[in-house]
């Protein structure tokens, strides 16, 4: 089994620590992981073509096309993204833009999909992310297994409260088990 999580933080905070705080359960499990931090990745924009709802293939040859690999490989998929204006990351945005072809290839179909967004105003704002997460995961066939949503503001606002910390843990254990 393997698990992949993507965050899109344009920092190393708190949705950084999150997700790899859950591949080390995951580690712990047995699982093999991969983690991607998309903003050390070279990630063009979407440029419309539309040439991947012929082909299947992304004509732009960036860093999307060892994750698009990595993504079919793996059995479990987590996207992890700070709300930004009430919504993910452009970061997280773009790389959303860039899965088009496996709208088309339905290659994701069936695989687990967990999704966490973490926001310095509480549940309405985190609402509409794990909202927009789970059309995300129907528009590419997979199955959500679960969302967890965090209430921080400071980059090391989570990993500093212990609570948070095994919340994080019993979110693995659940997702895993
Ligand atoms: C440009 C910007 C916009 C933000 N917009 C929101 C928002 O609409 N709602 C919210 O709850 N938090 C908002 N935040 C706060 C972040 O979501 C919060 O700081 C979060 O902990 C960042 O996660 P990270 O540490 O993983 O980067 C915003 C932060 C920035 C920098």
């Amino acid at each position: 089994m393997r698990v992949i999580a993507i965050c899109g933080s344009p920092r190393s905070g708190n949705m950084e620590f999150i997700l790899k705080r859950i591949l080390i359960n995951a580690e712990k499990k047995g699982l093999d992981t991969d983690f991607v931090m998309l903003k050390s990745k070279s990630i063009e924009f979407c440029n419309g073509c539309l040439t991947c709802d012929s082909t299947g293939l992304c004509n732009i040859k960036d860093d999307m096309q060892i994750i698009y690999s990595k993504l079919e490989e793996s059995d479990i998929i987590i996207f992890g993204s700070p709300i930004y204006f009430d919504s993910v990351t452009g970061m997280m945005k773009n790389f959303i833009d860039r899965l088009n072809l496996f709208y088309t290839t339905k290659k994701l179909k069936g695989k687990k999909f967990a999704s966490i967004c973490v926001g310095q105003s509480g549940s309405a704002s985190s609402m509409k992310v794990i909202n927009y997460f789970e059309y995300i995961s129907n528009e590419l066939g997979l199955v959500p297994i679960g969302d967890l949503s965090f209430e921080a503001k400071e980059s090391n606002e989570v990993e500093n409260n212990s609570e948070k910390v095994s919340q994080i843990d019993q979110f693995a254990e659940s997702v895993f088990s």
